[in-house]
């Protein structure tokens, strides 16, 4: 018997090699090497051609000189998913839907494409984890029913390429990218080579015929997408579904996009009949907001090219044991020390001997610089025990001498506080000037962090 050719790959950043390391080279990181079992190399050849989306050769062209084409897009009923995707799903694209498993990935798919469907487009969604009826009982319990939505089972990639060559579709979804099997590669489902050339396949598929295809993807308990980061660099679109578990709603972020922006997310609510989308994210994110308690700030925060209000909850107590701690759920867990740094020096609050633990209602994670001010009030009224206004909304960067610095989109932000009712808005004085406040909402400027903790919290 002719022995087996095999070498080891990283499963972080697809670093080859004919022998098991502990520490991959590459990328540094730990027992990542996984045993791959070598193809033929023409066909590794045709998947690099084909996954960078060119089938035919290409020559080297003035750029004054291509013809500028819009992708073709088309949309879904889901506004959410729309502008997540950045306005539609783009035909022969390739789309990873990334997920922890039980969030909802497959209930999402299956109802875009009964959506889809129901607009004449020919949908066929192929599961490899559940069988047909098992799905047709999902899609009984959304209520879809829909002629043009072709549901099929299957884990082999040849018969699911054959099955499109028969009936193509406008639009494929694969429910998931673990569990397909490329015939010509001897590892098993799941491992670095199968989804690797599986992906590649797709992306031909995609490609060359215009079909748009959403590939699902399990999350491992790292939080990356299994299998190599090759994944996410080979396909079109990255977009994360991420909830917790208890709470209902769930969030759909881009996290990688060819054809939009990757700040955009989407927000559903998990119900009974299946996902609904979130019009209004703001009210959600106050709802069970308790009023005149200390620690508590909302402000207006971009999310993407929507302002979303939230609140930033506070909790500073005396220090029990030696080292102080400071955790953050829902914010960058480095800018706490930073802006606790702030109050102590700036303002003269005496935080050194005391634990912070800061969080953002609602599960949301906020990364923008405009939170900071936010940040530093719900610590302060906290720490004085004193409570803010209900109908007070803060925005505002904060620099490490004390400053408020500007923030963008500032309009955006306050017309979203003053819909929901906020009466005033403590923002960074230099956002003043050139625009309107809507009416009903008073400005207050701030240049400063203990100017704001004035205004905010009184003297
Ligand atoms: P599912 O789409 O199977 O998750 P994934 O494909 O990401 O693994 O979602 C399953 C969860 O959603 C399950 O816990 C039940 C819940 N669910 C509802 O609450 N309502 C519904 O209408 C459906 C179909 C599922
Ligand atoms: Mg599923």
């Amino acid at each position: 018997m002719a022995k087996r050719k095999t070498k080891f790959m990283c499963q972080e950043c697809g670093y080859e090699s004919p022998k098991w390391m502990g520490k991959c080279p590459g990328c540094g990181e730990w027992n990542k090497m996984v045993e791959e079992v070598e193809k033929p190399a023409n066909s590794r050849r045709g998947a690099f051609a084909h996954s960078q989306g060119m089938g035919t050769a290409s020559k080297a062209t003035p750029i004054t000189t291509i013809e500028t084409i819009s992708e073709p897009r088309v949309l879904t009923e889901s506004q959410e998913l729309n502008r997540v995707l950045g306005g539609g799903v783009v035909r022969g694209s390739l789309v990873l839907i990334g997920g922890d498993p039980g969030i909802g990935k497959s209930t999402l798919l299956l109802q875009v494409s009964s959506q889809l469907a129901k607009k004449n487009h020919s949908v066929l969604y192929i599961s490899g984890e559940e069988s047909m009826r098992q799905t047709k009982l999902r899609a009984d319990r959304l209520s879809i029913t829909s002629e043009q939505l072709l549901v099929y089972s299957e884990t082999s990639l040849e018969e699911i390429s054959r099955t499109i060559e028969q009936t193509s579709p406008a639009f494929v979804i694969v429910d998931s990218i673990q569990t397909i099997y490329h015939p010509e590669v001897t590892s098993a489902p799941g491992s670095v080579s199968q989804v690797r050339e599986c992906t590649a396949e797709l992306m031909r598929i995609a490609k060359t015929k215009g079909i748009a295809i959403f590939i699902v993807g399990h999350v491992t308990k790292e939080g990356s997408i299994a299998g190599p980061r090759l994944l996410e660099h080979m396909v079109d679109t990255v977009l994360y579904f991420e909830g917790e578990r208890h709470h209902t709603y769930r969030i759909l972020r881009a996290v990688k996009n060819r054809f939009g922006s990757t700040n955009e997310m989407g927000i559903f609510e998990m119900k009974e009949m299946g996902l609904e989308e979130v019009a209004n994210p703001s009210e959600i994110f106050l709802e069970e907001r308790s009023e005149g308690a200390a620690g508590s700030t909302v402000v207006a925060s971009m999310e993407g090219t929507r302002p979303v209000l939230v609140e930033i909850q506070a909790l500073i107590s005396p220090t029990s044991f030696g080292n102080p701690r400071r955790m953050a759920t829902g914010i960058d867990h480095n800018r706490v020390p930073l802006l606790m740094a702030v109050l102590e020096k700036r303002v003269g609050l005496l935080l050194q001997n005391q634990d912070a633990y800061l969080k953002v209602a609602g599960g949301v994670k906020l990364d923008e610089p405009a939170i900071d001010l936010a940040v530093a009030v719900s610590i302060a009224s906290s720490f004085r025990d004193k409570p803010t206004r209900a109908t007070d909304c803060v925005i505002g960067e904060v620099g490490l001498t004390g400053e408020v610095r500007r923030v963008s989109r500032i309009e955006q932000r306050v017309q979203e506080a003053a819909k929901l009712g906020f009466e005033r808005v403590i923002l960074p004085a230099n956002n003043i000037g050139g625009w309107q406040a809507p009416a009903g909402v008073q400005l207050i400027g701030v240049n400063s962090v203990s100017e704001a903790l004035n205004e905010a919290l009184g003297r």
